[in-house]
């Protein structure tokens, strides 16, 4: 059976990842794939605390050895002391995508003037491109509406 291409999606938080509250990101972002990706895919998912490490760990273990060509993180890109995905994102990718962030950042300034506080970044490891998105279930959509028409061409251009 033709699984096509997978797809890794890392929810970055302290509380889902203890179970202290339900992991509302991850479902988002399988959601919204369901809805707009035509062709097969398969999720690898992970639910995993605000540690630089740990995400640095996963983002490598999903490009590297789970063969996944994009992978989207939810949460930790905000200014509090535990919000550190971008950093670990930049600790692993070889090309800054800086773009994917700051599309993002301008398309959800015209909903939420809070959008500025978003660190979220892109880039590339490999054959994969990891793109950050904010934790708010909402922000899911509202970014990944921006960026969705320069995914396909991105991921083509680095196979
Ligand atoms: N972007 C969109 N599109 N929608 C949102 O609701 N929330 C903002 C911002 N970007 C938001 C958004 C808020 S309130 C914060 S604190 C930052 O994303 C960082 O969120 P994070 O730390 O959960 O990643």
């Amino acid at each position: 059976m033709d699984v096509g291409i997978r797809i890794g999606i890392v929810t970055v938080s302290d509380r889902a990842s203890a179970g202290i509250y339900k992991d509302e990101g991850g479902p988002a972002i399988r959601a919204y794939f369901e809805k707009a990706l035509t062709s097969p895919w398969a999720p690898v998912a992970r639910v995993i605390p605000d540690d630089r490490a740990l995400i640095a760990q996963t983002l490598i273990e999903l490009a590297d050895s789970e063969g996944c060509c994009l992978i989207v993180t939810t949460g930790g890109t905000g200014p509090a002391p535990r919000d550190v995905t971008p950093e670990a994102t930049e600790d692993v990718v070889e090309k800054p995508m800086p773009g994917f962030g700051e599309l993002m950042r301008q398309v959800s300034l015209a909903k939420v003037p809070t959008a500025i506080l978003s660190r979220q970044t892109a880039g590339i490891r490999g054959r994969s491109l990891i793109v950050n998105l904010p934790g708010r279930p909402r922000a899911i959509a509202e970014c990944l509406d921006a960026v969705m028409p320069a995914i396909p061409y991105c991921i083509d251009l680095i196979e």
